[in-house]
């Protein structure tokens, strides 16, 4: 397995992950391929793959507002989870974010995703239950 950078043209096999993953994602918003590669050929995406077999297998997107890093859209397929694929995504974006000056890494996981709790709690993620999430939207699709 490598882990390298996300690349435009890796759009609709991170899409098909998301998928095979059951990971809710927003193709008219933000995870459109115009926002996706806008934020690419940006200075604030750490958006990683991890690659087999040349079948992308595992995806993560980093990014940082230059106080915090962030992890999103974290997915690995199915057939390859339990293998040490996200600890060695979320390690490679931590370790780019520290390389950056950037020591807090944070991320949101909705209450019903106990897996997704469990596997970031077994890397060291403090749950903040204090902690309200509010955003403002321009539409639902965003
Ligand atoms: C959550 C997810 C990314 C974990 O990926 P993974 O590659 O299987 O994780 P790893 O193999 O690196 O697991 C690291 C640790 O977490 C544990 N873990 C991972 N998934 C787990 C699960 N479903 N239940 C319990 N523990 C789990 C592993 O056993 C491992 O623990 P260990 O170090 O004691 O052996 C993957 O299950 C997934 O893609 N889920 C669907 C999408 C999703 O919910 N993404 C997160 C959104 S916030």
């Amino acid at each position: 397995m490598i882990i390298r950078q996300l690349v435009t043209e890796d759009y609709d096999a991170l899409v098909a992950l998301w998928r095979e993953a059951a990971l809710s994602h927003r193709p008219n918003g933000r995870d459109c391929l115009e926002r996706i590669a806008h934020e690419i050929a940006g200075t604030t995406a750490i958006f990683l793959v991890a690659e087999s077999k040349e079948r992308i297998i595992g995806a993560i997107l980093g990014t940082h507002d230059g106080r915090k890093g962030w992890i999103n859209r974290l997915a690995v397929v199915p057939s390859h989870q339990q293998q040490g694929v996200a600890t060695a995504l979320v390690t490679a974006v931590e370790k780019q974010l520290s390389e950056l000056g950037i020591e807090i890494v944070a991320c949101l996981i909705e209450e019903w995703n106990k897996d997704s709790a469990v596997f970031f709690g077994k890397l060291g993620y403090h749950c903040h239950s204090d902690i309200h999430y509010y955003s403002k939207r321009k539409d639902a699709a965003v």
